[in-house]
């Protein structure tokens, strides 16, 4: 079977879905592995390295695509005026795609992988088991975004983070405030602390205190028998009373802060807006925001995608886009290696194929169509 690495081509992708260790791997397993020209070059890998990894460079695109039968990537291919090409033409009917799809928001790009008897695995559906971790994408990436957005708030603050005491004077440590602690804004604090800033954090599911306060943040949260977590571990949609009371608390506990980053999200629900207009307006002149919410509608109501922008009271606030992107060298590895955990199990002991157990429950949880069907419960009505 050959295994395809196409390059990626959407708007600020830097990443590639193979590194020459997980080729290297292919490899050894019998598969034919062929690699984009360029695929890695965003990402710091060359196609010697490539290469030297057992792969075939493919010097187009149609050369890459024509004989796969396994096509990784990182975004869904691109479809018929999205851009350049269409890469979803170009993969052959019956092959098995295996990508972060997005599906919720592109029912176009499910009806042609159904039409074309794809098996599309959407690898942001993992599901959020013990024996997936190695394979879940969504903590892979999160985790670089939540560093990437404390490095981006420092480089705009115009203070230093850590206290430091020096014969000219005392310098305050910067106060940080991280609202939704996930993945992202597990790592942030984290960060946020080995900078030397005294950090607090807040979220819907009280669950999430143990873990700020093992990380030496304080947790601040609504006072509230509303419980946010659903049965799956994430946050769902809060009542009215709890966002007012959230509101309350949020307002009153921003004013102090230097910097704020915001990750919270709501799976299939547009991000919740945490920090309103006179919110930032409360805030001091040269406090910074990350939005890492802005590509789900944004966790600040002044946030913009892709842009930095200073509010008329001073206050810097970034909506930078696709944040593990801007790693790409190290959120390719990691991303790489989950795509290489997802496969390895359906690997045949003979090697060189796959033979995929269709009733796995990851293999269920991921699967979007096959057989020229959409097949995903999570999908039901959205073709
Ligand atoms: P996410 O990216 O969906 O959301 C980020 C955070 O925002 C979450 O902590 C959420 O509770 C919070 N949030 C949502 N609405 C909010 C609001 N109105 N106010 C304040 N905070 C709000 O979350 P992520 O990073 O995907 O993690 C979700 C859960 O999954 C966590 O419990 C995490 O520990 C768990 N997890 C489990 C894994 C596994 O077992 N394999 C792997 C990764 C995460």
């Amino acid at each position: 079977m050959q295994i395809t690495i196409p390059k990626e081509r959407r708007e600020h992708e830097k990443r590639v879905s193979a590194t020459p260790d997980t080729v290297k791997k292919f490899v050894s397993l019998g598969f034919n592995v062929v690699v984009e020209k360029g695929a890695g070059v965003q990402s710091q890998i060359t196609d010697v390295q490539y290469e030297a990894a057992g792969a075939s460079i493919a010097t187009t695109s149609k050369a890459a695509y024509l004989a796969a039968d396994i096509i990784l990537k990182v975004q869904h291919p691109l479809m018929k005026n999205e851009g350049i090409i269409d890469e979803l033409s170009l993969i052959k009917d019956g092959a098995i795609l295996i990508s972060i799809l997005d599906p919720l928001r592109n029912s176009k790009h499910l009806k042609i992988y159904a039409s074309k008897n794809i098996s599309a695995f959407a690898m942001e559906f993992m599901p959020r088991i013990t024996r997936a971790q190695s394979m879940d994408v969504l903590s892979s990436q999160s985790n670089l975004s939540g560093y990437s957005a404390v490095i981006d708030a420092a480089s705009e603050f115009s203070r230093a983070f850590p206290m430091m005491m020096t014969a000219a004077g005392t310098i305050a440590p910067a106060k940080v405030m991280i609202m939704g602690v996930g993945v992202a804004g597990l790592q942030a604090i984290a960060t946020a602390k080995r900078l030397g800033a005294v950090v607090s954090a807040t979220d819907v599911r009280s669950a999430a205190a143990e873990q700020v306060e093992s990380l030496g943040g304080k947790f601040i949260m609504v006072d509230t028998d509303e419980d946010g977590e659903t049965a799956a571990g994430y946050a769902k949609e809060m009542s009215e009373d709890y966002k007012l009371r959230q509101a309350a608390l949020i307002s009153e506990t921003l004013k102090k802060q230097d910097i704020a980053i915001t990750t919270a999200l709501i799976p299939g629900r547009p991000a919740p807006v945490l920090i309103t207009d006179d919110m930032v307006f409360s805030m001091k002149s040269g406090s910074v925001i990350v939005d890492l919410a802005v590509e789900a509608g944004g966790n600040c109501s002044l946030s913009k995608p892709g842009e930095t922008i200073v509010s008329d009271n001073g206050v810097i606030i970034i909506g930078n886009l696709n944040m593990p992107s801007r790693l790409a060298a190290d959120a390719s590895a990691l991303y790489a290696k989950n795509l290489l955990n997802f496969i390895m199990p359906h690997v045949s002991k003979k090697g060189a194929e796959l033979s995929i157990d269709w009733e796995d429950e990851i293999i269920i949880g991921t699967l979007l169509t096959k057989g020229g069907a959409i097949v995903n419960d999570r999908l039901k009505g959205k073709s």
